[in-house]
């Protein structure tokens, strides 16, 4: 089956998990590893983030902004220069998501669209696929629902109603459409280059998965 949750929540286990939340933190961290990120620590809040050593470059947002004595927010355009470096990042919704799908199967993807050939390719040989969008605050977020349903859209397993749903919403949308209430929110704080550049599709040919506690490159 091939099901979708529109937030983190009724959660279940699957063969493969793909946690998404496009603006910004999926798109944030497979940037990262991307540029040759060694890992990244996703944890709950800013002071889990402060107690991580020096080794680590500390990162993340709360509405949006860097806090107080991070080393970097959640832009992904902040992460070209990360060669070799360790993160320990925490965002509001998408590194909790990451922290809720923990123990429910064996492969968790990040997803995004900047790397979705690469990780399309990967879920064409599993049938049993959950995709669970982050959403803003408990809201759902109208950019996570388009990954999905771009990634529904191109399977042929099962679809529960939620991924019919999504697959009808893409085929009319054909496109990316970064027009939600969060989007805007971006585009207020002066991120209008992180809704362009999470919009971009395939910018990166690699597979970025949740294993053991950290964000790494996927085989
Ligand atoms: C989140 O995890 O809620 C986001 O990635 C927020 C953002 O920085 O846009």
């Amino acid at each position: 089956m091939i099901d979708v949750k529109f937030l983190p929540e009724k959660l279940k286990s699957a063969q493969v998990i793909v946690v998404i939340d496009v603006l910004r933190a999926t798109t944030t961290m497979i940037t990262a590893i991307a540029n040759g990120c060694e890992y990244i620590i996703p944890v709950q809040s800013v002071n889990d983030a402060k107690v991580y050593g020096k080794e680590f470059l500390v990162c993340g947002e709360r509405n949006g902004i860097k806090p107080e004595g991070f080393d970097k927010g959640n832009s992904p355009l902040e992460y070209f220069d990360v060669e070799d470096k360790k993160i320990v990042l925490t965002t509001t919704n998408g590194t909790k998501t990451l922290k809720m799908v923990e123990g429910l199967s064996d492969k968790i993807i990040l997803g995004a669209f900047i790397n979705f050939s690469a990780t399309l390719n990967v879920l064409k040989d599993y049938s049993d696929i959950l995709f669970v969008c982050a959403g803003n605050d408990n809201e759902i977020s109208f950019e996570d629902l388009q990954v999905a349903g771009a990634f529904v859209d191109r399977l042929f397993w099962n679809l529960s109603d939620s991924a019919k749903a999504l697959k009808y919403m893409w085929n009319a949308l054909k496109k990316p459409n970064f027009s939600g209430v969060h989007a805007l929110k971006l585009k207020e704080l002066g991120f209008e280059r992180d809704l362009d550049f999470a919009m971009s599709m395939d910018l990166y040919n690699i597979v970025v998965e949740y294993k053991d506690g950290k964000v790494v490159k996927g085989g």
